[in-house]
């Protein structure tokens, strides 16, 4: 074998090596991100929900005493919880939120108020299993057994909730919520809001005012802390807000997340009791098997 020969020989074994070798590390690299994904959709993302009711049956499993600080709040029921939610959920939230550039929110200004809503779940994947653990029933029989309230609904579509952040100079005047909700055709129950700011100085303001029903005295202040919880009962005549400016610094916006849940006053027809699956048709007797409207 020539020089040359056997030069191209082993140039075409490094060649091939160096290919082996690269095939190898796009393997590995593949490997990596796959368990990447795989972490993060067991250990991280899919496994939010988990982790919030866990949280929430490890640390406030005594519904009991939490509806007796629900109840004991004057004029209107409403109860504040510092700590709702893990640490690394509150820190996850708030980076998706953080990232949300405002020009995909929907912006809320009313009457000088001003806030930047996000509920589009299909942007948000880390809202979507704050959303699916609050919307489930273990979630709803929590909340039901807390506030002593029966059949709660709550909202897929989030009319009017989800992710909201606003900035130094906002504000949000005094109002009472809405309370009916048309695409449910449901009226509003309770109004349920999770602080996200890991740190918040209360000097800033944007500490939210809960007021009488007349609008004269403050009965409670929420301070838009680290994973504080607020809820509390619609009522017609419950003001809240924060009316004055805020004065955060730029980079440190304000953020929240709500969700609101409905109850229904429908009421069956009379002519048409509620009755069980109706298996037609007995062929011997000619009849339904089941005669719900025959006593
Ligand atoms: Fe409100």
């Amino acid at each position: 074998m020539s020089k040359e020969d056997e030069y191209d020989k082993v140039k075409l074994e490094q060649f091939q090596a160096n290919q082996r070798l690269e095939s190898e590390e796009i393997y590995q690299l593949r490997q990596k991100k796959k368990q990447i994904v795989e972490d993060l959709q067991d250990g991280g993302i899919k496994n939010i929900k988990s982790k919030i009711l866990d949280h929430v049956n490890k640390n406030f499993y005594n519904t009991h005493d939490l509806q007796i600080e629900f109840r004991k709040h004057p004029a209107y029921s409403k109860l504040e919880i510092k700590n709702f939610l893990p640490l690394d959920v509150l820190r996850a939230m708030a980076e998706e939120l953080n990232n949300l550039p405002v020009e995909k929110a929907k912006k809320f200004d009313r009457r000088g108020s001003c806030m930047y809503e996000f509920n589009d779940l299909t942007e948000t994947p880390i809202q979507e299993q704050v959303v699916n653990a609050m919307h489930s029933s273990p979630f709803l029989t929590w909340l039901q057994e807390v506030t002593d309230t029966k059949d709660l609904i709550p909202d897929p579509h989030l009319i009017g909730a989800g992710y909201a952040k606003n900035f130094t100079g906002d504000s949000l005047k005094i109002h009472t919520d809405f309370n009916w909700n048309e695409q449910l055709r449901l009226h509003r129950r309770l109004s349920l809001v999770i602080y996200l700011n890991e740190t918040w100085n209360k000097e800033w303001g944007g500490n939210l005012d809960f007021y009488d029903l007349d609008r004269k005295n403050i009965l409670s202040t929420v301070v838009p802390g680290p994973g504080n919880l607020v809820l509390w009962s619609y009522h017609n005549l419950a003001y809240h807000g924060y009316p004055e400016p805020m004065t955060n610094p730029i980079d440190e916006s304000r953020k929240c997340f709500r969700l609101f849940y409905y109850v229904s006053n429908s009421k069956y027809h009379e002519k048409f009791p509620p009755h069980r699956s109706l298996y037609w048709f007995d062929e011997n007797e000619n009849t339904p098997y089941d005669k719900p409207w025959i006593n």
